[in-house]
């Protein structure tokens, strides 16, 4: 499964960069995927110009592979994301679609000779999206930052069972913050890992640095759940910000009225612009991990290093 995995991304390691919304430019992609594992160009949280803008960058700095993530429910028309997505096709590997019902979808990309990875939270989810002709399925536990499955599984309870109910490649998401995590992974049946919270705290990724700095101070326990009041699960880091969130998810809101204060422009102030008591910054649990702001290339070394050392150690029973 994990030479599949290689195979049909191009890739020299089993280690992803999930989307991510804001962060996933084309400079980061590029940055993952010259580090030998697979970058992705998010079109979360950019208008369409930027997310092509994004994409042509990504196929200036690399010659590596590199894919895109879709979230069909982030957009309004993803429909004119899946046009420029096909625009680019010789210059992109593969899509990840996130966030919404793939099967629409997959045949349009599949047409298109891309292969497809679609995001999923639990493995009934997983098989169904392989009989709608993903690829490669990538299942998320509840431990990774941003929106998570409405069923809350621990990504150490997801996999196997994902693993279980398919025969396509697994990649493992959610949680995973060093080689310890990926050597896990694999353990589970993972044929590889995807990485967010991680990649954010690099050299080349766009986050704001007070948002960097953050990550390097926070806990394990420093995450929290925000949007629970109005049926949604998304990770978050805590601070005054979010305190002031939950304070008013107490009230009972509607999406409506919870929506200023969970729009995409208040993730933006605090993720890109810094602003991290005016807006809110996404952190998976993984983030008690993270010591120190790495080029991505040395986090991509380390965590195989780290996964290697930790395999070649492994007590036997
Ligand atoms: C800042 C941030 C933004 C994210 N945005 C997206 C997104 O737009 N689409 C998506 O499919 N997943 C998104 N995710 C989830 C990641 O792709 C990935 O699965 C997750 O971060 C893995 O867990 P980890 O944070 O513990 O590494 C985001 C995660 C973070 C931290």
């Amino acid at each position: 499964m994990k030479q599949r995995l290689l195979d049909l991304l191009g890739i020299e390691y089993p280690i992803i960069e999930g989307g991510m919304a804001y962060i996933g430019d084309g400079k980061l992609a590029a940055a993952v995927s010259n580090a030998g594992a697979f970058g992705q160009v998010g079109s979360a949280g950019r208008p369409l110009a930027d997310f092509e803008e994004q994409i042509r960058l990504a196929a200036e700095l690399t010659t590596k592979p590199f894919g895109v993530n879709l979230p069909i429910g982030e957009h309004s028309d993803p429909r004119e994301r899946v046009e420029t997505i096909l625009k680019y096709k010789d210059k992109i590997r593969a899509v990840s679609i996130s966030a919404g019902n793939p099967r629409p979808f997959i045949p349009v990309f599949k047409e298109a000779g891309l292969p497809v990875m679609v995001v999923v939270s639990t493995a009934m989810h997983a098989a169904k999206a392989e009989q709608a002709g993903a690829d490669i399925l990538i299942a998320e536990g509840t431990e990774a930052g941003g929106h998570n499955g409405p069923a809350e599984l621990t990504t150490f309870a997801l996999i196997p069972q994902a693993v279980s109910a398919v025969t396509v490649p697994v990649i493992a998401a959610g949680g995973v913050a060093d080689g310890r995590g990926v050597a896990a992974a694999l353990a589970l049946g993972a044929a590889g890992v995807q990485l967010g919270t991680v990649l954010i705290a690099t050299e080349e990724s766009p986050a704001h640095d007070n948002y960097k700095q953050a990550l390097l101070a926070a806990r394990g326990e420093d995450t929290t759940m925000m949007e629970r009041s109005v049926g949604g699960v998304t990770r978050v880091l805590r601070g005054p910000y979010i305190d002031e969130v939950l304070a008013f998810e107490k009230t009972r809101p509607t999406r409506e009225t919870l929506y200023p204060y969970i729009k995409g422009e208040k993730n933006r102030l605090a993720v890109l612009e810094g602003q991290m008591e005016q807006g809110y910054a996404y952190s998976g649990q993984g983030v008690g991990l993270i010591r120190e702001i790495l080029p991505v290339e040395q986090v991509i070394r380390n965590l195989i290093a780290e996964a290697r050392a930790t395999i070649a150690a492994l007590p036997s029973l």
